[in-house]
């Protein structure tokens, strides 16, 4: 199957087939309550959802997260997420630009700018593992410039990637090729997960990197095992997919460690992230800013303008949760604490 292909074929099963985890809480955030504030000290009114990310001003916390590109139903998606974007004052990020790579004539697809000209912060995006595949920095360069990107996310997708028949497997020694790379992009540079999370351990290696942060991508929303299983058509492939389509890190988990790990570095929080409730439950984990990607996708594949009332709906709900934890801003998020929920129905009486 061609590049071109598998993509359309990716957009066609996330957006017809269940690809999330079924349960609805693998990502951790369900087990977490805010203190409610019946005593806030601010007024609604005075609630600013307003953030800076990698030194651009953003409206909220949001990323619409990176999916697509390469065909013409990807540019288009690509257009109408990106126009979201822009109307909310939020990030967009880019899906893979291999296909740019291969067929110069698909660069169309991914050329957001011309539609949403007022956007103020665009990531473009490649797999890490094309390093080892000979992408070099003249390419990665060229991606960045060709599409106006103000900052450059790498995928990690080793699980993806695996259960793939087609897929690019050979992910040893990339460490020391990414630090060789990221300082000659230019822009500055993300690493990401795709569905089953940066781990402490990554992390860890990401430390000695000379990224601007990560985002998490975390286990709980989209699964990449269960959508390369509904892709496969050899059973052996298939029920691989399904065998590990709950293996990783949940996104809760993934944003502490991250955190830790990387104090001084920015923190997208990502994977299973469906409501403002979980997004003011990741900053006050730790993370700079949230990007989703099925949700925003769905309501693309309707209009522009209904993944714009998302957006909206998702910066309502963050602003109503900033206002019953007492936050004027986004940055006292990260002081609220965060406690185990607990069933007192279960409680043993005393
Ligand atoms: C249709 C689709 C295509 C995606 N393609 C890419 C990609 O090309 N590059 C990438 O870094 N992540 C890609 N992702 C992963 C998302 O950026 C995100 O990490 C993941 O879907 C978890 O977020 P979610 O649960 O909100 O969907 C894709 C996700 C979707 C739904």
């Amino acid at each position: 199957m061609s590049i071109a292909e598998r993509k359309d074929s990716h957009l066609a099963l996330c957006l017809e087939e269940q690809v999330e985890l079924p349960g609805g809480d693998a990502t951790g955030f369900g087990a977490l309550r805010f203190d409610h504030d019946a005593l806030p000290e601010v007024d609604l009114a005075a609630v600013r959802t307003e953030t800076e990310l990698l030194g651009k001003k953003l409206a909220a916390p949001i990323v619409v997260g990176a999916m697509t590109g390469g065909t013409a139903r990807a540019g288009e998606m690509n257009r109408r997420l990106a126009r979201a974007a822009e109307r909310c004052g939020v990030a967009f990020a880019l899906g893979s630009q291999r296909r740019m790579l291969q067929d110069p004539a698909s660069r169309d697809s991914y050329a957001v700018r011309a539609a949403a000209p007022e956007l103020r912060l665009l990531f473009g995006n490649l797999g890490a593992v094309q390093l080892n595949y000979g992408v070099g920095v003249a390419e990665l360069r060229a991606l960045v410039r060709d599409v106006g990107a103000d900052a450059f996310n790498f995928h990690l997708n080793p699980l993806q990637e695996a259960i793939q028949p087609e897929g690019d497997t050979r992910f040893a020694a990339l460490l020391p090729k990414l630090a060789a790379v990221i300082p000659e992009l230019g822009v500055p540079v993300l690493l990401k997960e795709i569905g089953a999370g940066i781990s402490r351990t990554t992390a860890r290696k990401i430390a000695a990197l000379p990224v601007a942060g990560v985002e998490t991508g975390g286990l709980g929303g989209t699964s990449w095992a269960k959508v390369e299983s509904l892709r496969a058509a050899d059973p052996a492939r298939k029920s691989l997919g399904e065998a590990f389509a709950r293996w990783g890190i949940p996104t809760v988990e993934s944003i502490a460690a991250c955190r830790q790990a990387l104090p001084d570095r920015v923190v997208v929080a990502s994977g299973g992230i469906r409501n403002g409730i979980e997004i003011a439950k990741a900053l006050a984990l730790g993370a700079d800013a949230v990007a989703l990607a099925l949700p925003l996708l769905k309501a693309a594949e309707q209009s522009w303008e209904a993944a714009a009332e998302e957006l909206d709906r998702l910066v309502q709900e963050l602003r109503l949760a900033m206002f019953l934890t007492g936050c004027a801003r986004v940055s006292e998020l990260r002081a609220r604490p965060l406690s185990h929920a607990r069933d007192l129905t279960a409680a043993p009486r005393t």
